[in-house]
């Protein structure tokens, strides 16, 4: 049985890291256009630099909870039959011990360089403009997908979302493409679809089976279901 499963900020705000559009999340403090866009980042580098190494520095404060250590532990039984496509930029998944991992939103772990192109593994702050490591300049940015920009891995997610015997989304609201579609790319090449999150989301197509609850708790239980049904 070959699974996709797509994660979104929903899975990892048990870990404490916040979500983008629920009460108390990020686009509630921040305007999209102010920090989520190219032009946002040409009107204002400062502020969008800060914002993301506060971000990075967040993450670098908490851990993995018990659903990214459950899909892990999937991975581990069924080796490459599964791949976690995230939108989310942290490294929570990896953490965990996961490895067939696509970002395709970017990482926060990564800085991508204007000049050469470069993207260089970054754990500090951006805000000072270090050079790039590979070419010198000061044109470091966040290695993150703003909105306008092409996702990474489409080919290689794609190729798996049409060949999939089950789609699982996790933890998102379903409010981006490509992300949102999916699910119904999924089902539309004969996919079994199941939403896991906090409550339905009104996706593009609906969803075969929908479990609501908080990813720590449905997520392994969904986990040890499959593994059981070996
Ligand atoms: N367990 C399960 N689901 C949860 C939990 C939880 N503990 N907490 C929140 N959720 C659900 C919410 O109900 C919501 O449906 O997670 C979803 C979070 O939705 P968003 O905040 O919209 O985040 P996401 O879907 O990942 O956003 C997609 O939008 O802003 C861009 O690039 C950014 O990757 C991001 C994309």
């Amino acid at each position: 049985m070959r699974i996709v499963v797509l994660t979104g900020a929903g899975i990892s705000a048990e870990s404490g890291v916040p979500t983008f559009r629920d009460a108390g999340g990020l686009w509630e403090g921040h305007r999209v256009e102010d920090v989520a866009t190219p032009e946002g980042f040409e009107a204002d580098p400062e502020l969008v630099l800060r914002f993301y190494d506060e971000r990075r520095r967040g993450v670098a404060s908490v851990v993995p909870n018990e659903a990214h250590r459950a899909l892990a532990a999937l991975e581990d039984v069924i080796r490459d039959h599964l791949l976690v496509v995230t939108q989310n930029v942290d490294d929570l998944h990896e953490r965990a011990g996961s490895r067939n991992l696509v970002h395709m939103h970017g990482e926060l772990r990564r800085a991508l360089c204007a000049v050469c192109g470069s993207r260089p593994e970054w754990t500090g702050d951006l805000v000072d403009r270090p050079p790039c490591p590979v070419c010198g300049e000061r044109m470091l940015r966040p290695d993150v997908v703003w909105f306008g920009e092409m996702p990474y891995g489409l080919d290689r997610i794609e190729q798996a979302v049409v060949a999939c015997d089950v789609f699982v989304s996790i933890g998102t609201s379903g409010a981006v493409y490509p992300a949102a579609g999916y699910v119904a790319l999924a089902a539309a090449f004969g996919a079994r679809t199941v939403e896991l999150n906090l409550e339905p989301t009104d996706a593009a197509v609906p969803f075969d089976e929908v479990r609501t609850g908080r990813a720590g708790e449905v997520v392994p239980a969904w986990v040890d279901e499959v593994i059981a049904a070996r």
